[in-house]
């Protein structure tokens, strides 16, 4: 939806009924449910009661939804794969890096979300070492931690676009240029940032980057979305696939392995076709909204949140610098569990990590969902840290 009507964000805001029961700000776990996601769903039990197989349908919505992901990180179609996870999608990048080549190094860092580590240590059966960049002296992990950390030997660099305990957001286009120079791939996992911001693949000149609809692209777990820089698609040869995968998907022909020469390489089996549909939808949602207004509007309600904490002589994990933290802002807490409780009993959903609070924003929250949670953690003080 390239030319999606523009809607204001009071107008976005009616399309999830939670908001007339609760304050729900907790997109970095689930983003809240719209009618229009909800009409996506129902539209599939509707197709399939009526039909029973539109296959020809569900691939068309397959092809759109690849469309219009790519339209919005200025990728080409060829370049973006499709999966229900961000774990599938990593692990065929990761089962198809060589490490026997002169480079056995996996570089990550403690940003990141577990299936990242995990997919990366899986390979240490194929012969890649994994070393992880900690903390810096900044007291975060900035680009020169991890460009520091490169050697001669690194294959892959594993980076978190925005870190989901944290919300620390990283230039991942510096970390992959300097990458790049030193003979490496960057994998970036932006799940915690999709459909939070404007995101230019191409001006960023980034090689892979995965991230998926359950959060901030408003829509549903089960689908997942992966950007490729055209060179290294036919670079890598995953170990796992499927018939989606193929060149072409109708063949049929099980006596042979043809993979496609597109970014559907990192496919594998039948796509999870209604999360498709309600991941249309959500997408719908942000182009309607524009990603940049966005990531403008949910900086605002972030500054009157951390100013009104600052008040209340809270303390952030979150960097304070909008440059330097995504949509979430975590603030530390006695105990989080608590805290989070707390809120709940006010009717603010939001949820934590690690010591954290973590309150994220989205275009559909406004400066009364800020003002309630802070007036709920004024009241609870005591499990501020
Ligand atoms: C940063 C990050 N990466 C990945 C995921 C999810 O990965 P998967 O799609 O494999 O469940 C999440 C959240 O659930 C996340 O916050």
């Amino acid at each position: 939806m390239a030319n999606a009507q523009k809607r204001d964000f009071a107008a976005l805001r009616a399309e999830f009924p939670i908001f007339h029961d609760k304050v729900y700000i907790n997109s970095c776990s689930y983003g809240a449910l719209s009618n229009h996601v909800r009409a996506a769903f129902a539209a599939y039990l509707d197709v399939r009661e009526e039909e029973g197989s539109p296959w020809q349908m569900f691939v068309e919505k397959l092809e759109q939804a690849r469309a219009q992901f790519a339209a919005q990180i200025n990728a080409s179609p060829d370049e973006v794969a499709i999966t229900t996870s961000a774990s599938q999608a990593i692990g065929a990048i990761a089962s198809g890096v060589r490490f026997d080549q002169g480079r056995d190094e996996v570089l990550i860092t403690d940003y990141e979300f577990p299936t990242s580590g995990e997919n990366w240590f899986a390979q240490e059966a194929r012969g890649a070492r994994v070393r992880i960049v900690g903390v810096g002296p900044s007291g975060y992990i900035l680009p020169e931690d991890i460009t520091a950390a490169l050697t001669d030997k690194t294959a892959v660099v594993a980076a978190t676009h925005v870190c989901y305990r944290n919300g620390f957001r990283q230039d991942v286009a510096s970390v992959t240029a300097a990458a790049r120079d030193a003979g490496a791939i960057t994998v970036v996992d932006g799940f915690q940032c999709l459909g939070t911001e404007a995101l230019d693949v191409k001006a960023a000149d980034l090689d892979v980057y995965v991230g998926g609809a359950t959060k901030y692209m408003l829509a549903t777990a089960g689908l997942c979305f992966m950007y490729v820089r055209k060179p290294l698609i036919e670079q890598i040869t995953p170990l796992i696939t499927g018939w989606f995968a193929q060149s072409d998907i109708f063949a049929m022909d099980h006596r042979k392995n043809d993979f496609s020469s597109t970014a559907r390489r990192f496919e594998a089996g039948t796509p999870p076709n209604v999360n498709i549909m309600a991941g249309i939808a959500g997408m719908d949602m942000i182009d309607e909204a524009g990603p940049a207004e966005i990531r403008r509007h949910v900086v605002g309600l972030n500054e009157r949140l951390k100013a009104g904490v600052r008040d209340l002589q809270g303390r952030f994990a979150s960097p304070d610098d909008p440059k330097w933290h995504g949509a979430m802002i975590a603030i530390k807490s006695t105990d989080e569990n608590a805290l989070v409780a707390a809120l709940e009993s006010d009717g603010i959903v939001t949820s934590c990590r690690d010591g954290n609070l973590r309150i994220s924003a989205h275009l559909y929250n406004n400066q009364h969902d800020v003002d309630a949670v802070l007036a709920a953690l004024d009241k609870n003080r005591s499990l501020l840290a």
